[in-house]
């Protein structure tokens, strides 16, 4: 149990059935950090859940309206955390989103700053999560940054350096507990220190496995291929997170996104949009609210999918017995080519039924074996059944 103490572990066991509650499925909404960054307002966050609504995706799954890093003021003479002039009442805010049906996510760093330099919670972590609670908020994003001047070089002393960033990550999860509001709490640094082995302990519903994402397919695609072997650290109320989602944002190709929301239903990864709601194109609604995917990554069972072995091959099993099979253009394959997956390879013996979940259409009773070419960059999925 990684040396947590007694009185941490009572509390995460207690809460263990609560924590499996609060994100029995992987959490879906929008983050303002891959498209807004730094600049965002509380304009803008209002606009992205008036679009959440329009738009049919908070209908789809997206519920979660997550503010990020740049929020934040200073502290008032109790120490009390303030926000800026870009969120003139994030009280009133909360309410406007929980008022179009939607939950309200915010953003801080276990360090005495945030990674974009605003004020952080070390030192104040009750306090805070007292406000956030007040405030109504139901997801938190916390970003060791800050922390990390604090706990020295990993080379120095490995050992302080990560019982230091454990105990903070801890800390404010008890934190949260006190305050008396179910609150998703995501984990996020950067996936050092195997924290997939200890997140779900510290009471992470979520954790970072990565360094940040860019809108760019090599970004995408090594983060993404690079989740291979995670999968036994993942279930109900503790998921492993690769980062946002960039589709929509302009940096790739239809299909390149079509390989990041499928792969990621595969990893039955967090899916948390990060694009402009406001500009949302048909080719990025087909995207983002493709259903059948969607319903992968949504799936009851909470079992993430594995690569079977040929490296563009990846495989999820659902609730019903059913698989998930994604076959992808890997990385360099400029000229798309052939794959072939046995059914036998993924436990099935007899004729298997097969729908393909971008083309939206049955492919009948399929026997043996199945060969796909997937497009430059994408994919092909299927959902496969006895
Ligand atoms: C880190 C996180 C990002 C984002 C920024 C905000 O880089 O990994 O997801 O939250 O901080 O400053």
């Amino acid at each position: 149990m990684f040396g947590l103490p007694a009185s941490i572990l009572a509390v995460s066991s207690t809460h263990a059935g609560a924590q499996a509650q609060l994100a029995a499925t992987p959490p879906m909404g929008w983050n303002s950090w891959n498209h807004f960054a730094e600049k965002v307002t509380d304009a803008d966050v209002r606009s992205a859940a008036d679009a959440l609504v329009a738009s049919g995706m908070r209908d789809a799954g997206y519920v979660y309206v997550n503010v990020d890093d740049t929020w934040e003021g200073k502290r008032d003479a109790a120490g009390t955390i303030q926000t800026n002039s870009k969120f003139p009442d994030m009280k009133a805010l909360a309410d406007y989103v929980h008022s179009k049906g939607l939950k309200f996510g915010i953003y801080s760093s276990p360090g005495p700053k945030t990674c974009a330099g605003y004020e952080g919670s070390y030192g104040h972590e009750q306090q805070d999560a007292n406000t956030y609670a007040a405030w109504g908020v139901d997801f938190l994003k916390y970003d060791l940054c800050g922390l990390r001047e604090l706990m020295g070089p990993y080379e120095r002393d490995p050992k302080k350096a990560s019982r230091m960033m454990r105990d903070a990550y801890v800390k404010m999860h008890e934190a949260l507990v006190k305050a008396g509001r179910p609150i998703v709490y995501s984990i996020c640094q950067y996936g050092s220190d195997s924290v997939w082995q200890w997140g779900a302990e510290a009471g992470g519903n979520l954790w970072r496995t990565t360094d940040d994402i860019s809108d760019s397919f090599r970004s995408m695609s090594l983060i993404g291929f690079s989740q291979a072997g995670l999968e036994k650290y993942a279930g109900p109320g503790h998921w492993n997170d690769p980062d946002m989602l960039e589709i929509g944002n302009g940096g790739m190709l239809p299909d390149e996104y079509r390989t990041q929301m499928s792969l990621w239903a595969i990893l039955a990864a967090p899916l948390l949009a990060g694009n402009d709601l406001s500009k949302l194109d048909e080719t990025t609604k087909s995207i983002l609210m493709n259903k059948e995917v969607i319903a992968v990554d949504q799936d009851r069972l909470g079992r993430q999918g594995y690569r079977l072995g040929p490296l563009q091959v990846w495989v999820r099993e659902l609730a019903d017995g059913a698989k998930a099979l994604a076959i992808f253009n890997f990385v360099t394959d400029d000229v798309p080519q052939p794959v072939t997956v046995s059914f036998k390879d993924l436990g099935f013996t007899g004729p298997v039924h097969a729908r393909d979940l971008w083309a939206h259409t049955d492919l009948g009773t399929l026997s043996g074996e199945y060969t796909a070419v997937p497009p430059k960059g994408g994919v092909v999925m299927l959902r496969l059944w006895q």
